[in-house]
């Protein structure tokens, strides 16, 4: 669609009527041809916080998924209104905890005895009633980019943590910068009675790691680090903290898009890299620097297939029902789940 000039010049044309009454926040994993229409472009942390930074803007395009735009009405004032060009750009991660599994999955720590003692941390990449949950319980959002003072800070409230809904990233970050072992890291299942775990695994615990992951960066496994590192000796792996621990513990080095990003500003021109993340993100690196030798970590390929239901048509038709006066795909949310899910978000933003 990006070759398509007609797309192109109308994507221009309708931005360009609608003048500061837009602003489009476009994430890193978005296609190129949306990018290139982004007013900022950032990771969920960045995003998040520069969601309020334009607030004489009626409207904010969020060129990402459904909890990003969640986040973006609950971080801005009323005046603003949320557009997700495609409402069917949701994460399959997020998706992965439900409110009632979640207030269930509470109960179970309570009768275990330990509710009282354990904190929610939960990942950005997670519904507005999972966040709302997290602030009615005490708890902090965290992102990639700040789960290790996110997990610092919840150990100094509580003894336990209750980390949704990728284990991944929770796992990570506790055995790699809290230094606890994988022997203090159970998984909650939902799917199962008590989450599949006794009471007294649950009060051994430090952490209680939701059975979710995001299916992008889940793909990768030791074989594509190890096999990458036979067809490129010396290359350096970088991986996202959403991969699995395995995955991370053979890698060179571990940080969210924004932290890849400014590794390879920062890498020698001549030195190769393998990126594990998504692959839309990988790709533009690559164009970005063509000193450097940039490979995706795996041999398939590997979009987020939601990330890219965000397409130039889809951003089309967004700017120009805007300029017609009609505003679409709205992303709302109701004031009660949006006062605790603020909470929850404002000690992140508040973290050091
Ligand atoms: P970050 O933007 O925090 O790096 O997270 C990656 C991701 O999966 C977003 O959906
Ligand atoms: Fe969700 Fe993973 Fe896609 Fe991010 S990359 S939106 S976590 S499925």
């Amino acid at each position: 669609p990006a070759s398509d000039p007609n797309l192109v010049e109308r994507a221009r044309a309708a931005k360009a009527a609608l003048g500061e009454r837009v602003f489009i926040l476009g994430h890193h994993y978005q296609r190129d041809e949306v990018i290139e229409f982004a007013d900022v472009t950032g990771d969920s942390f960045k995003l998040a916080r520069d969601a309020a930074a334009r607030p004489e803007a009626e409207y904010i395009v969020f060129c990402g998924v459904h909890f990003m735009a969640e986040s973006a009405d609950i971080l801005t004032g009323d005046a603003q209104q949320v557009v997700l060009p495609d409402l069917a750009a949701g994460c399959s991660m997020a998706d992965m905890a439900t409110a009632e599994q979640v207030a269930e999955c509470w109960d179970v720590l309570t009768d275990a005895g330990i509710a009282d003692v354990t904190v929610p941390v939960s990942y950005m990449n997670s519904s507005a009633d999972i966040k709302a949950f997290t602030g009615r319980h005490g708890g902090t959002i965290c992102t990639s980019s700040n789960a290790k003072r996110a997990l610092e800070w919840a150990f100094e409230q509580g003894e336990k943590v209750l980390f949704l809904p990728d284990q991944h990233l929770g796992r990570n970050t506790a055995v790699r910068d809290m230094g606890l072992s994988l022997e203090d890291c159970v998984v909650y299942n939902p799917h199962k009675p008590n989450g599949g775990l006794t009471a007294e695994q649950l009060r051994d615990a430090k952490m209680i790691l939701w059975r979710g992951h995001c299916s992008v960066h889940g793909r990768f496994t030791l074989d594509s680090v190890n096999d990458v590192r036979e067809r490129i000796p010396g290359v350096t792996v970088l991986v996202h903290p959403e991969c699995r621990h395995e995955v991370v513990a053979a890698a060179d080095m571990v940080g969210s898009t924004e932290y890849i990003i400014k590794a390879l500003d920062a890498a020698e021109p001549g030195s190769t890299w393998a990126i594990g993340t998504e692959l839309n993100l990988v790709r533009r690196l690559a164009k970005a620097h063509p000193d450097k030798e940039i490979v995706f970590l795996d041999r398939a390929v590997c979009f987020c297939s939601t990330m890219n239901r965000i397409d130039l048509p889809h951003l089309v038709w967004a700017l120009e029902s805007l300029v017609e006066g009609r505003v679409p795909n709205v992303i709302t949310v109701d004031p009660e789940t949006e006062k605790h899910a603020k909470a929850a978000l404002d000690r992140m933003l508040a973290l050091p």
